[in-house]
């Protein structure tokens, strides 16, 4: 972090302190991993919602290139906010996330703030997903638990009132979508293998595999993916059609069932009243249809808003102010 970023965190934080009472246009900017997303909020509805996607630039290396997705984010930042008019607060995205990636939103975000003197909303990135789902089903029960999965994350998070939000299981090594992408690339599927994997599983096949279901019988609430991606690896020999069917559905169903388990289990120890789901793997209509079994109501965003966007750090700054260091920090927790 050089000198000039340390300058912004202190002229940021005298802004953030000036006005947190009232809200009019949020601008909501996101970066932190390879979706750059830039969305306006007036008075709570959504009025613009723009992201632009990287997956094309990330296909041939079959994962995000943290890099690679800086450049981007440098390059299609500043053509989404060529939309954007006028606003009264700025909402960025700085953490957990890839710091590279992250540092651009923020920068960026300060700058505009600054010129504009307007206040600055830090926002955390895995909150976003809860509240995007929040924002749209404003009626929520709580206690709730919220399952949040992505490329980068795998949490089950209790949510006891909307400013009370503890983290009670999350994944010991890879995430669940990082699962999806790495055994699709073993599969010769293309990034992101999530979408890849569902689709294939949609197939039919008399082909069976059976795969490990990481953890499921552990008393604790927390996952473990890479032992799935190791199995897949060393059971996926013959790469016929009906190969990569067969373990396509394995896979969607081992992930999806340790997902619902785990959920079931926090849903029981806590005893809450609905589920949340948020991040772009619960984006998976099997992990939806295996969450829908635990019997509870379950809140999860359209699938446009699962996967990362600059609408959910926008509603996020409206619905929970947060005030965090105005630093990238690649591990933020909640
Ligand atoms: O939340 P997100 O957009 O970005 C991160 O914060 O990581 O999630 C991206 C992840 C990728 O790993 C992708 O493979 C996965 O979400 N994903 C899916 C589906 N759509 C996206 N995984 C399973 N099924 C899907 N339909
Ligand atoms: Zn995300």
């Amino acid at each position: 972090m050089g000198p000039d970023k340390q300058n912004h965190t202190i002229k940021i934080e005298k802004l953030q302190e000036k006005v947190y009472d009232y809200f009019m246009t949020i601008l909501g900017i996101e970066t932190s991993c390879d979706d750059t997303g830039v969305a306006l909020i007036k008075d709570g509805q959504a009025v613009l919602n723009l992201v632009s996607s990287q997956i094309e630039i990330h296909r041939p290396y079959g994962g995000v290139y943290p890099m690679l997705a800086k450049r981007e984010h440098e390059k299609n930042l500043p053509i989404l906010l060529k939309e954007v008019k006028s606003f009264d607060a700025v909402a960025v995205t700085v953490g957990p996330g890839l710091e590279p990636c992250l540092w651009v939103g923020i920068n960026k975000a300060v700058e505009l703030a600054q010129e504009n003197n307007v206040p600055l909303y830090t926002v955390n990135h895995l909150r976003a997903h809860i509240d995007i789902v929040r924002w749209q089903n404003p009626n929520i029960e709580l206690p709730a638990i919220a399952l949040i999965v992505s490329g980068g994350h795998t949490q089950i998070i209790l949510v006891k009132s909307w400013d009370q939000l503890k983290i009670i299981g999350e994944t010991r090594d890879d995430a669940a979508g990082e699962c999806f992408d790495k055994t699709a690339r073993i599969l010769g599927l293309d990034y992101p293998g999530g979408p890849a994997i569902a689709a294939k599983a949609k197939l039919t096949t008399s082909m069976k595999y059976e795969l490990p279901r990481p953890m499921i019988h552990q008393k604790n609430l927390d996952f473990s993916f890479s032992g799935l991606k190791t199995a897949v690896l060393y059971s996926f020999q013959d790469k016929s059609e009906d190969s990569v069917i067969a373990m396509a559905k394995e896979i969607q169903n081992s992930i999806a069932e340790v997902l619902a388990k785990k959920t079931k289990k926090a849903v029981e120890q806590e005893a809450a009243n609905s589920i949340i789901m948020g991040g772009g793997v619960t984006a998976n209509e099997k992990i939806r249809q295996e969450i829908r079994k635990i019997g509870l109501p379950v809140f999860t965003a359209p699938t446009e808003l699962c996967t990362d966007n600059g609408l959910m750090v926008a509603v996020s700054a409206y619905l929970s102010p947060q005030k965090h260091e105005i630093k990238a920090n690649g591990n933020l927790r909640i």
